[in-house]
């Protein structure tokens, strides 16, 4: 869903073009994808050659993730936030009821006006949508869309243009499930294999790192180039079993952990102190916890217990009025990471992935983490550090630690080849690497935690 944290806003380029198939999987003359280099707004060698978003966005980085659609004959270029927690597309924010930096950001990702479009066709129908933060209403219609450098554009794609919103600063790109599950028609996912754009109702996501500046989204295929060794094999939750009864890419985390720059690594432990004597002691798995995988969160969030015992092994005691943890800055300069462990996988955040910093003077941090009872999410300070594959034919992630060595893109003739499939990236994995410690461990000590979190209905997707 769209969680962005208002005052860090950020944008990303997305340039498409299509994938070289898979060698061992398809035939050479298959496209079965659309891969799009994903520039953050901080690269201004990308910025300083496209239209549209310019230097203004050079302050806002790794908040959230955008793609670019053109819309409408003759196509018409909107920015919309890439948002894995919700399911429709929708665009036209309102920017007056957004203040500051991301006003403007907000009048510079574009407006569509379906006026000026001949495929226009208004469903005559509306919608309020609301988000973890913001709301839209919406009437719906459908029109010619493709994503910017891609050469097939999708026909009669049904989405919603908004008459009022509140707290968005750009439209959505929902690509959560679709029809018959989430949504009573054909998403933007569902017609991108409808249409033939792609030959599996899957995509893969890595960010990519903060100093990468650079990461891919492929939908119909993977990156090779983005991961190392194979992936695991998470299934998603089913919506009757997930906490909230809604129809997201919820997966089973085993446990978090801490490796502070010492490398001794402690797990938060469910319903107790763990004190670093025996904090290896993995033993117990009451740590258990469903969490969704939301690029349109900012920031993950964690029950309170839990978040709040990271947040003091950071040196935070209490929340700002915001629900924000300030931290040291320097935490950021560490050779540590926060651990979170799957089956079959863990996915190590640096702690430079896990702090936002806030450009700000002085520069300004905070844990990439927020308590919530109401949701527990993994977002974007965890979703750079990971490659993902959602699979929405076999309702699974596939999940594994985000490297960086080269673009390798591959269309998927099947979402069966994922088992087989193998990154390229050495074992080192880039993103991961810290500069060395350049001081002691801290405020790094596991703390103890509890895993109480709510498992409250929402309805408000
Ligand atoms: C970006 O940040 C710098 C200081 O960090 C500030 O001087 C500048 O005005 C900011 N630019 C924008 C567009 O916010
Ligand atoms: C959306 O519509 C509802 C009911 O029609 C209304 O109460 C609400 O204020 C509207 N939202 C905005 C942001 O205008
Ligand atoms: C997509 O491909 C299938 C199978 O080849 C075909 O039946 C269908 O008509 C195609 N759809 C479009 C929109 O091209
Ligand atoms: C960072 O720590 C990991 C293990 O905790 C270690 O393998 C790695 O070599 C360290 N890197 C640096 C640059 O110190
Ligand atoms: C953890 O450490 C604290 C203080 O060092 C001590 O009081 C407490 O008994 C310890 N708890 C366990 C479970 O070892
Ligand atoms: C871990 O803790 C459990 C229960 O506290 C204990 O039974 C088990 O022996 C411990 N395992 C190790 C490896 O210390």
């Amino acid at each position: 869903m769209a969680f962005p944290s208002l005052f860090l806003a950020s944008a990303l380029l997305f340039t498409s073009f299509w994938c070289p198939t898979f060698a061992l999987q398809l035939p050479a003359h298959i496209d079965g994808c659309i891969h799009l280099p994903v520039i953050h707004s901080t690269n201004v060698e990308h910025f300083s050659i496209k239209r549209g978003i310019q230097l203004q966005l050079a302050n806002r980085s790794d908040v959230a993730y955008y793609a670019q659609l053109s819309i409408g004959s003759p196509p018409q270029p909107v920015f919309v936030q890439l948002d894995t927690g919700s399911f429709e597309l929708w665009v036209n924010p309102d920017c007056t009821t957004v203040t500051g930096s991301d006003a403007a950001f907000c009048d510079r990702a574009g407006q569509y006006d379906a006026t000026q479009s001949s495929s226009a066709v208004s469903l005559g129908s509306t919608r309020t949508l609301r988000y973890g933060i913001g709301s839209a209403n919406i009437s719906y219609f459908t029109d010619t869309i493709s994503l910017v450098g891609s050469p097939n554009a999708l026909q009669q794609v049904q989405f919603g243009v908004a008459t009022a919103s509140e707290d968005a600063f750009s439209g959505i790109l929902g690509i959560g499930y679709g029809q018959d599950i989430a949504t009573r028609y054909p998403n933007f996912v569902d017609q991108l294999q409808a249409q033939n754009a792609t030959r599996v109702k899957a995509y893969t996501l890595a960010l990519g790192s903060k100093d990468a500046r650079e990461g891919v989204i492929v939908f119909g295929g993977v990156d090779t180039a983005k991961f190392a060794g194979r992936l695991a094999r998470l299934p998603i939750i089913p919506a009757a079993q997930s906490p909230d009864g809604v129809p997201r890419f919820w997966v089973t985390m085993q446990s978090l952990a801490l490796t502070p720059p010492n490398g001794v690594t402690t797990v938060y432990s469910a319903g107790g102190s763990s004190n670093s004597s025996n904090s290896n002691n993995n033993s117990d798995t009451p740590n258990d916890m469903p969490v969704f995988l939301d690029s349109g969160s900012t920031m993950t969030l964690l029950p309170s217990d839990l978040t709040a015992a990271v947040a003091r092994d950071f040196g935070a005691s209490a929340p700002d009025a915001n629900g924000f943890y300030r931290i040291d800055c320097g935490l950021t300069a560490l050779n540590g990471t926060l651990d979170f462990a799957f089956a079959g996988t863990t996915i190590k955040v640096p702690y430079k992935e896990l702090i936002r910093e806030v450009a700000s003077d002085p520069p300004a941090c905070f844990l990439g983490i927020m308590a919530s009872e109401r949701f527990t999410l993994l977002g974007d300070t965890f979703l750079r550090s990971a490659y993902t594959v959602f699979d929405l034919e076999t309702n699974a992630i596939w999940l594994t630690q985000a490297a960086n060595c080269g673009a390798a893109p591959a269309a998927l003739n099947t979402v069966q080849a994922l088992s087989t499939i193998t990154g390229q990236c050495g074992g080192a994995d880039d993103t991961a690497s810290q500069e060395p410690p350049s001081s002691t461990v801290g405020n790094a000590n596991a703390g103890a935690a509890t895993t109480a979190f709510n498992q409250l209905l929402m309805n408000d997707f």
